[in-house]
């Protein structure tokens, strides 16, 4: 099956009241991780790129590996660029293959994020691309920029039909206090989300497919497994899974997850080479990376988005 748009997978995901993984991707073993997970689960999947796997993977590469998970199954993959910061790198994905694109406006001002969002919207459905929009800006650490927690600043529902109206987007990144990273609340404090901008935006914008960033759960055994082999990750924090459940089940139709790939692929690596000193074949940690990442995204699409068997 050819690559395809996230609209069908979003209409069908608003309506059956569950959420599909956005899941980032920067090697192959990465890629194939997950896709066997999806394939396993007959889940439609969302591959996602930044501007960091680019330049860390090169297009080329990352393209070919997602030409390769779609020739290795009949699921509905779309291949979306994650947090574009400008026009150039969004038409660079649109030119180079993509079927979606964020444009991460959130640091602009208002007038400034309509502009530049509806300048890529123009550019990208001209060329049958769907793009991600975002309002409110999230705390955490996304491709070098780290917003501090005062920088962040919750999604004013106020703002969100305006915005989306004027600029034509497909779908709208919120900010309801979930951040990127694996500290996202202080330890001793109890994780919240403000559900109930989530409705209001919805109340607002009904029908419309809203996304979760900064959605790991940072499970604990995998952070304990990492310090248990010769690890030193202070107390991490995630978005607890019965909150992305409910989200889900709302307007919330697209769920980002990248640290919890990486917890799971480095806890994977750590064990095997503390318990296996003398290998040195790659081959041989990185089998068991791709197996916590599979374990890891079953786990998701089954315990947390719903998306089993929607593909
Ligand atoms: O939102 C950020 C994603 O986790 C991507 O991270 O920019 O380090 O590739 P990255
Ligand atoms: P996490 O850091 O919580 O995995 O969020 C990833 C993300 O939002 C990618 O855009
Ligand atoms: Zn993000």
């Amino acid at each position: 099956m050819p690559l395809v748009t996230t609209t069908e997978m979003f209409k069908k995901a608003y309506e059956g009241g569950y959420a599909i993984g956005a899941f980032n991707v920067n090697n192959m073993e990465i890629v194939q991780g997950i896709t066997e997970a999806a394939k396993e689960e007959n889940a439609p999947l969302i591959l996602q790129v930044s501007a960091g796997a680019r330049k860390y993977a090169k297009h080329v590469y990352l393209i070919k590996l997602v030409e390769a998970a779609l020739a290795d199954t009949d699921l509905p993959i779309a291949l979306h660029l994650d947090h574009g910061a400008d026009f150039e790198i969004c038409k660079s994905c649109v030119d180079g293959g993509f079927s979606s694109v964020m444009i991460d406006g959130s640091h602009h001002d208002f007038e400034d994020n309509i502009a530049l969002t509806k300048k890529v919207v123009e550019y990208a459905h001209a060329h049958g691309v769907v793009v991600e929009g975002e309002l409110g800006q999230l705390a955490g650490i996304e491709d070098d920029v780290n917003v501090s927690e005062d920088k962040a600043h919750y999604t004013d529902p106020a703002q969100v039909e305006e915005f989306v109206t004027r600029t034509g987007v497909d779908s709208l990144a919120i900010a309801i206090g979930t951040s990127h990273g694996a500290y996202k609340f202080k330890p001793g404090t109890k994780p919240q989300l403000r559900f109930d901008i989530l409705e209001e935006v919805s109340r607002r914008l009904p029908g419309f497919p809203i996304v979760l960033h900064g959605a790991s759960s940072v499970p604990q055994e995998f952070v304990k497994l990492v310090n248990q082999y010769g690890g030193n990750m202070p107390d991490a924090i995630g978005v607890p899974e019965e909150m992305l459940r409910k989200a889900a089940t709302m307007a919330v139709c697209k769920i980002n997850i990248d640290s919890d790939l990486r917890l799971a692929m480095t806890a994977a690596i750590r064990q095997h080479m503390a318990e296996h000193p003398d290998h040195f074949d790659p081959r041989q940690y990185l089998t068991p990376a791709r197996d916590a990442i599979r374990a890891m995204v079953r786990h998701k699409i089954v315990d947390v988005l719903g998306c089993a068997g929607k593909a």
